[in-house]
C-alpha cells in the first residue's frame, strides 16, 4: 500500500517534470533540477558579543558563515572563503540570476570546502544592533542597469561598448535582471563599525577553520584586506574580483565623472586602522595627492606623497585584482594596484581580457562566461598556495 503510494506520487512528479517550464524563476517548481553542485549545507554565527538592552541581553555583530561540503569530498588543502560585494548578501553566490550554477558550486567541483558570508548588518548577518548600522539602499534599478548590467546604453565609458557577458537584456522588464535586482538589499552607511565588527569576527572564523583563501567582490574587498592586516598567517591569499575599495576616494551617481568622486576609507584603502611603516596613529598623517592623467577611459589616482607609509602586514598576504574589460573598474582598478605596490604589498592585476576572457562587466562572477572566470581563481589559488 505504501510503495504503490510513493510509486504514484513519483510517476506524478515524472509527469509534473516532462510539462513543467524550468527557465529562471520556473525553476523554483519542485520539478525542477537545481543546477548547483551536489553539497553538503551547514550555518553557524561567529563572534559578536551581548549588550545589555532594556528589554533584555542582545546579540550584536556575530557574522553568518555557511558551510558548504562538496559532497564528493574536499581535495584542496586550504578552503575559500567568499565576501560580497555592496547591497548584496551571501547569495550572490549561489545559482546565477538567470539559474545557471552559481560561483560558489564552481568552486566545490573543483574540490574546495567553501564558506560564504553574510557581512554584519546585512541579509542573515543582521543582528539586533539597531543602533550603529545606520542603513541605505544598496542599488536602484537606475545604478544596477548604468553600472552593472547595460553599462553600454549609456555609455560612460568608452569601454562600456565592449560588454556582452550579461545574460539577457540587462534591463527593467527582463526576467534575468529583474531576478537580479531582486537581491538587493540596503546595506550601512557606517563602514566603520562594518569594518570592526567584520575583522573581529573574521579572524575567529580563521583561527577555527584555518589558513584560507578569501576572494571578495567590489567593495566586500575591504574585510579581507582588514583580515590580511590583523591576522596574515591565517590568509593563505587575497583573491579580490574589482575591489571597490580605490585609495582615498569612492565613486557616486556617474561613477567615471570626476565629479562624482567623493573622499572616502581615510586610511587608504580602509575606514578603520591598519598597521603602516614609519607607524602613524591617525590616518590624517597620511599625505597624498592625484596623479596621473583623467580619462573617461583611464581614470587619475591618489597615491601618497612625502613619506611614504608601508602597508607591512598587508604585505605579508599575496594579492590579486581581477578586472572585467567592460567594467568601470577597467577604468580606474590600476589606482588600488599602484597604491598597494607604492605602500610595499606585491599586488597583482589579472585583466581577465588578457586571459582571453572579454566583454565583463562589474558582475562578472555571475555572467556568461563565469565558469572561466572561477577557473582563473582556481589557477591562481593552485600556483599560490
Ligand atoms: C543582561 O545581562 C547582565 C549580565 O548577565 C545582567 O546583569 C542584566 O540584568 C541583563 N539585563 C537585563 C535587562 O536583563
Ligand atoms: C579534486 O577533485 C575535483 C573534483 O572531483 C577534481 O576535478 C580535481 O582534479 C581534484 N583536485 C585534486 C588536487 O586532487
Ligand atoms: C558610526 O558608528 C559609530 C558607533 O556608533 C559612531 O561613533 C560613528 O560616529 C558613526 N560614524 C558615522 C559616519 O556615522
Ligand atoms: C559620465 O561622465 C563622463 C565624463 O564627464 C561623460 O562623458 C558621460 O557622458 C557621463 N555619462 C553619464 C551616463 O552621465
Ligand atoms: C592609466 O593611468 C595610470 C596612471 O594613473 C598609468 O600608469 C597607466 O599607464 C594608464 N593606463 C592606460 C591604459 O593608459
Amino acid at each position: 500500500m505504501i510503495s504503490s503510494t510513493l510509486l504514484s506520487v513519483a510517476t506524478l512528479a515524472g509527469a509534473a517534470l516532462a510539462a513543467v517550464d524550468c527557465t529562471g524563476v520556473n525553476a523554483i517548481a519542485p520539478g525542477c533540477a537545481s543546477q548547483e553542485s551536489l553539497h553538503y549545507r551547514d550555518f553557524f554565527y561567529i563572534g559578536g558579543r551581548y549588550v545589555a538592552g532594556a528589554a533584555g541581553n542582545l546579540t550584536y555583530d556575530q557574522v553568518y558563515v555557511e558551510k558548504l561540503t562538496p559532497a564528493s569530498g574536499v581535495n584542496q588543502s586550504h578552503p575559500v572563503v567568499l565576501y560580497h560585494g555592496g547591497g548584496t548578501s551571501g547569495v550572490t553566490w549561489l545559482n546565477t540570476p538567470d539559474n545557471r550554477k552559481g560561483f560558489a558550486s564552481h568552486l566545490l567541483d573543483y574540490g574546495y570546502q567553501v564558506y560564504i558570508v553574510d557581512q554584519t548588518s546585512v541579509g542573515r548577518g543582521s543582528s539586533e544592533n539597531l543602533n550603529d548600522y545606520v542603513m541605505r539602499i544598496g542599488s536602484t534599478a537606475e545604478i544596477t542597469e548604468k553600472g552593472f548590467t547595460a553599462p553600454e546604453l549609456t555609455n560612460a565609458y568608452p569601454q562600456s561598448q565592449e560588454h556582452t557577458q550579461w545574460p539577457g537584456t540587462g534591463v527593467r522588464g527582463d526576467p534575468i535582471f529583474d531576478a537580479f535586482e531582486s537581491t538587493f538589499i540596503p546595506l550601512t552607511s557606517n563602514l566603520t563599525v562594518q569594518e570592526l565588527s567584520m575583522r573581529s569576527a573574521g579572524c575567529q572564523l580563521l583561527s577555527l577553520i584555518g589558513p584560507s583563501f578569501l576572494v571578495s567582490h567590489s567593495i566586500g574587498a575591504l574585510h579581507p584586506l582588514l583580515l590580511s592586516n590583523d591576522c596574515p598567517q591565517l590568509v593563505a591569499g587575497n583573491i579580490n574580483l574589482e575591489p571597490g575599495n580605490i585609495p582615498f576616494q569612492s565613486y557616486v551617481g556617474n561613477a567615471t565623472s570626476s565629479v562624482g568622486r567623493t573622499s572616502a576609507r581615510p586610511w587608504g584603502m580602509t575606514n578603520t586602522y591598519v598597521t603602516y611603516e614609519p607607524a602613524i596613529s591617525s590616518s590624517s598623517e597620511l599625505t597624498y595627492e592625484l596623479v596621473g592623467d583623467d580619462t573617461p577611459a583611464n581614470r587619475s589616482c591618489y597615491m601618497q606623497t612625502g613619506t611614504i607609509h608601508k602597508l607591512t602586514e598587508i604585505a605579508k598576504v599575496k594579492y590579486v585584482a581581477l578586472t572585467g574589460s567592460a567594467s568601470p573598474h577597467i577604468t580606474y582598478e590600476h589606482c588600488v594596484i599602484d597604491f598597494l605596490q607604492q605602500a610595499g604589498v606585491a599586488a597583482e592585476w589579472i585583466k581577465l581580457a588578457d586571459k582571453g576572457i572579454t566583454g565583463n562587466g562589474h558582475f562578472g562572477y555571475l555572467e556568461k562566461n563565469s565558469p572561466q572566470i572561477a577557473g582563473v581563481v582556481h589557477d591562481w589559488i593552485q600556483a599560490n598556495c
